[in-house]
């Protein structure tokens, strides 16, 4: 089985993603570290202790930061994910178990560096944790297997931001930490809203996940009311997008994303702040600071109907 970390701010989608890397047996998930983004950083913790303790997940949770690097907290998306994070549902106010003692980006670094190469860092979350074991170890670019992100978007296909015209949410939540993930030198793949917003959960899908996939199935097809609602009302869409299962899904099989290769750039201030852009063509540019940069795999397309049965599958 593929090791993973998952980094997560749970989150209605993060849900669903945590429970696809539970249920697949292709995926180990060594552990889960926490960061704000669709709820406060102590929303994040406690929620992913309450789905720890719900479905005795064997995965340890760590607590990480609780706001970006630079830029002022954006806040949590309550009108997206309810004020629990999971939608109407409602989570106990008591949990059992406690987060690691160490934060997240420490137990990452502790984690990569107990097994070399063996472990895959997914992202579907703002990008602090990340950048900040970068900042602490920087070596840890030789020790991770791969780094695979939710987030961005990158103008195919029409795709371009959710939160402002031009950025996605997670990206748009600390622009200086994707920068500094993107640009370090170790193998990043990102998918973006360009292949996220290509597959869709229906109401449909979801009536039959929670009539074939028992609890699990259901607690699902509960989290996703709230989230149907906000897409119907906000976004326009009988269906709600499948951003951070597809990131499992990248892990589970890459074939079934096509990806684009060049240097990864985020645009940290101004009207654009949180824009993602990739330099994909061979020419040289009179003024190109591209080059020093690490090129890394952007997804421009996607399997989806394959993506949704390995996933109904799954769970
Ligand atoms: C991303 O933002 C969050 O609301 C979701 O959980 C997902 O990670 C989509 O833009
Ligand atoms: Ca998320």
């Amino acid at each position: 089985a593929k090791k993973i970390i998952l980094d997560t701010d749970p989150g209605i989608d993060d849900v669903m993603a945590i429970l696809f890397a539970e249920a697949h047996p292709e995926i180990e998930l060594k552990a889960i570290t926490t960061i704000y983004g669709n709820v406060t950083i102590e929303g994040a913790t406690h929620n992913a202790l309450y789905l720890k303790q719900k479905y005795q997940l064997e995965a340890d949770v760590s607590q990480g930061a609780s706001k970006p690097i630079v830029r002022p907290p954006v806040g949590p998306t309550v009108v997206v994910h309810g004020e629990s994070g999971f939608g109407d549902v409602e989570v106990p106010a008591e949990v059992e178990g406690e987060a690691d003692a160490r934060p997240a980006y420490q137990y990452i670094i502790d984690a990569v560096k107990a097994e070399p190469k063996e472990i895959t860092l997914v992202a579907i979350g703002p990008l602090t944790n990340l950048a900040l074991a970068l900042q602490a170890e920087p070596e840890i670019v030789n020790l991770v297997k791969e780094v695979v992100i939710m987030g961005g978007a990158f103008g195919v296909n029409d795709h371009r931001g959710n939160v402002t015209p031009y950025a996605e949410a997670n990206i748009h939540d600390d622009p200086h930490a994707a920068d500094i993930v993107f640009s370090a030198s170790w193998p990043v793949v990102i998918i973006g809203l360009d292949v996220t917003e290509q597959s869709f959960f229906t109401g449909d899908y979801l009536d039959k996940l929670r009539d074939d996939a028992g609890e699990v199935g259901q607690f699902i097809w509960d989290v996703s009311r709230f989230y149907l609602k906000f897409y119907k009302e906000k976004v326009g869409l009988d269906a709600c997008h499948v951003h951070d299962p597809s990131a499992i899904a990248y892990v589970i099989d890459p074939e079934l994303f096509t990806l684009r290769e060049g240097p990864v750039r985020v645009v940290t201030d101004g009207p654009a702040e949180g824009m993602t852009i990739q330099k994909f063509d061979g020419r040289t540019y009179l003024h190109d600071e591209w080059e020093k940069h690490t090129p890394q795999r952007v997804g421009v397309a996607v399997k989806d109907a394959e993506l949704l049965e390995i996933y109904r599958q799954s769970i």
